[in-house]
């Protein structure tokens, strides 16, 4: 096998000539726009959800620091991505950069972490809006029998087991109504978009508004909750474990580079839309976990709307607002839901196009909708979120994109070295050292996570490298060339 084959790389100019002309997508972002996307698609579960059960298990309501630690790597990684996406506006995000920068084989892996990403976000997420459509639905007396309303496997450290549910049916039922509207190519969808961002924005800040005077002092305290004597249970190392697992709160931005295509004067617009949303999102966060955490003793946090939970335990005084943050809650997901499918999709078309996937997946319908990659997107995510529990699902997205981040931090030194002749209208500043801070937080909070999902990624990427040997570097359209 000729090992150059591995590092073959598209030419950058020409990728980015083919992205502005022909049938491309037109312009139209603004750094507003992409603000609003970005909170779009990084506000939903990880918040609703994910907080509550983080500080149930690992870090108690230290998990403020938890979310410092891990928004710290998202910042740095987010300039690298920012770096990135402003030197080659298109769409694809990091699976395209790199295949132009560093070659193929890199490419397929980041490419195929991404769509572990996408796939097993999109699944987490549709987990979490149906815990919280349960409670709200049972709220006004409509009780979904638990045969339907949970994941039909649980996992504890003891090992898989099966929770009596036949399938997890809310989870299911979303993913398929969301599938079907971007099957029917809807035009809408950002307008919709940003209004689903304002609603939850304004869900979040009527919680943080009202929830903080009913804060507990006490129950803050001890504010590091002393180590059980397992690793990542609580203590240093479960503050730690807390931002492997809610590093899923921050995630989406990325998904921000994968519409640099469509942004007018990326090289402005996409760094500040990136930091900006990422920087409100780091606030929201921790104000709502502080008084989350204020409110409710952190062990009794690990349920399924800890939010909700939270308001119901003001003794009724805020028993008003509890259906309005159910139902924001809900929107805010469905948003999150609704960027994660399509950029599934537009992964695998990006890489189908490529032929390093089957070429079905980059059709494309007169309406512009990639309509297998859509299908198989909505049926694969659908399955796993009628079948997995939350927290699991959750803790391989965190893995597979932080190992993403990681590499994509490592890939601004490299490319600096490699090609510093290339035009990049944002520089990431203080390299290499923000890069390799950023890189070496993904890598500690990866250690962090529990072995198990550490073994899952592992076992991912050597499917992926198998699949990547047996059909990719046969089929690649730029092989062929
Ligand atoms: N950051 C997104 C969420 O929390 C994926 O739902």
């Amino acid at each position: 096998m000729n090992l150059q084959r591995l590092f073959a790389r598209k030419d950058i100019k020409k990728l980015i000539e083919e992205a502005g002309t022909g049938n491309t997508l037109k312009r139209t972002l603004t750094t507003t726009n992409l603000v609003a996307l970005g909170i779009g698609a990084i506000v939903g579960t990880g918040i609703f959800v994910i907080t509550g059960q983080a500080a149930a298990e690992y870090a108690g309501p230290a998990l403020t620091i938890s979310f410092v630690i891990s928004a710290l790597a998202c910042v740095f990684a987010g300039l690298c991505y920012a770096e990135l996406a402003a030197m080659i506006p298109v769409s694809g995000s990091v699976y395209s950069y790199s295949y132009a920068t560093i070659g193929e084989f890199i490419a397929w892996f980041i490419g195929w972490d991404l769509i572990l990403e996408y796939m097993f976000a999109c699944s987490t997420v549709a987990v979490g809006w149906s815990g919280y459509m349960n409670n709200l639905l049972a709220s006004i007396g409509f009780i979904i029998p638990p045969h339907l309303a949970q994941s039909t496997l649980e996992h504890t450290k003891d090992g898989w087991f099966f929770t009596g549910s036949i399938i997890n049916f809310p989870a299911m039922f979303i993913i398929a109504i969301l599938t079907t509207f971007h099957l029917l190519g809807t035009k809408n969808s950002a307008k919709l978009n940003n209004i689903m961002v304002v609603v939850k924005v304004a869900v979040v800040l009527l919680f943080i508004g009202f929830g903080l005077s009913y804060i507990d002092t006490t129950n803050w305290i001890p504010y590091i909750p002393e180590n059980t004597g397992e690793f990542g249970h609580f203590g240093w190392s479960g503050i730690f474990r807390g931002a492997a697992v809610v590093f899923f709160a921050y995630i989406g931005f990325d998904a921000l580079s994968t519409t640099a295509q469509e942004a007018i004067n990326p090289q402005k617009t996409m760094p500040r839309g990136i930091l900006i949303s990422l920087a409100i999102c780091v606030v929201l966060y921790i104000a709502v976990t502080a008084i989350m955490t204020g409110i409710v003793p952190y062990y009794e946090l690990g349920v399924d709307a800890p939010v909700a939970l939270a308001i119901d335990r003001t003794d009724g005084a805020l028993s008003w607002i509890s259906p309005l943050i159910k139902l924001g809650a809900i929107v805010g997901m469905t948003s999150v839901l609704l960027v994660m499918l399509l950029g599934q999709a537009r992964i695998y078309y990006a890489i189908s196009r490529d032929h390093l996937l089957p070429s079905f997946l980059c059709k494309v319908t007169k309406k512009g909708v990639p309509r297998n990659a859509q299908i198989i997107a909505g049926v694969i995510s659908g399955l796993v979120a009628g079948i997995f529990p939350l927290h699991s699902l959750a803790e391989m997205v965190s893995v597979g994109t932080l190992l993403a981040f990681a590499i994509v931090c490592f890939a601004i030194i490299f490319l600096r070295k490699a090609q510093p002749d290339l035009q990049r209208p944002f520089k990431v500043p203080l390299v290499p050292f923000i890069p390799i801070m950023g890189a070496t937080i993904c890598l500690i909070q990866i250690a962090a996570l529990p072995m198990t999902t550490i073994l899952r990624l592992v076992g991912w990427a050597a499917i992926g490298i198998i699949i990547y040997f047996i059909y990719g570097i046969k089929n690649s359209k730029l092989n062929k060339i």
